[in-house]
């Protein structure tokens, strides 16, 4: 397995539509190992290939699990999606979304909050799913990429630097910094993955 460069915005290939894949070779295997080795390496949720400069309808993700408190229990539960196709989508929901193309940067982003999606998995295996929530969020913004779309294009407000945001911990929502007083208490939820 390898690392691959990440393509960032401003890179033509990010605009371009992908093709489907007609069957599982050797290349794509090892372009599928080495998307979730270097997803994993950029602490990224989702990689989708043209993020790597290969224009295929294919991505892949691993969104942690949360306890409770909204901490990330680390334990691996990665998926391929090749030749996917949006079934079905519900509601509405804004949520704070970063990207491994644009290094650092944070924005709202309104989507869908449930997702029926169908798909193969590696061994060409079509398999149907259903997600909410971070899920959800994720497998929308790749298939995005898979179309040419980067979630810049849909972000409400600015795109705001990382380390100037803090998310609301009860909407998921990212806002500017205030200024906090000392000794305030911050009900804030540990900092999400959530570059995509
Ligand atoms: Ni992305």
């Amino acid at each position: 397995m390898a690392l691959r460069e990440v393509r960032v915005a401003g890179d033509p290939i990010l605009t371009k539509l992908c093709r489907p894949l007609k069957e599982m070779t050797e290349r794509m295997s090892v372009l599928i190992d080495d998307m979730f080795e270097t997803m994993y390496d950029q602490e990224g949720v989702g990689l989708a290939a043209p993020q790597v400069g290969v224009l295929r309808r294919l991505f892949v993700i691993d969104v942690p699990d949360e306890d409770e408190d909204g901490n990330e229990i680390d334990e691996k539960h990665p998926i391929v999606f090749i030749n996917p196709e949006i079934l079905e989508t519900r509601g509405e929901k804004t949520l704070a979304e970063g990207c491994l193309s644009i290094p650092n940067k944070v924005a709202n982003v309104t989507r869908p909050e449930w997702v029926k999606i169908k798909a193969y998995d590696r061994d060409m295996q079509e398999f149907v799913m259903e997600a909410d929530d971070m899920l959800a969020r994720t497998i929308l913004h790749e298939y995005d990429h898979l179309e040419g779309h980067i979630y810049s294009e849909m972000a409400e407000g600015p795109m705001w630097d990382i380390e100037d945001v803090e998310e609301d911990g009860d909407t998921g929502k990212v806002r500017l910094k205030t200024a906090k007083g000392p000794g305030r208490k911050s009900n804030r939820k540990k900092h999400r993955r959530r570059r995509l």
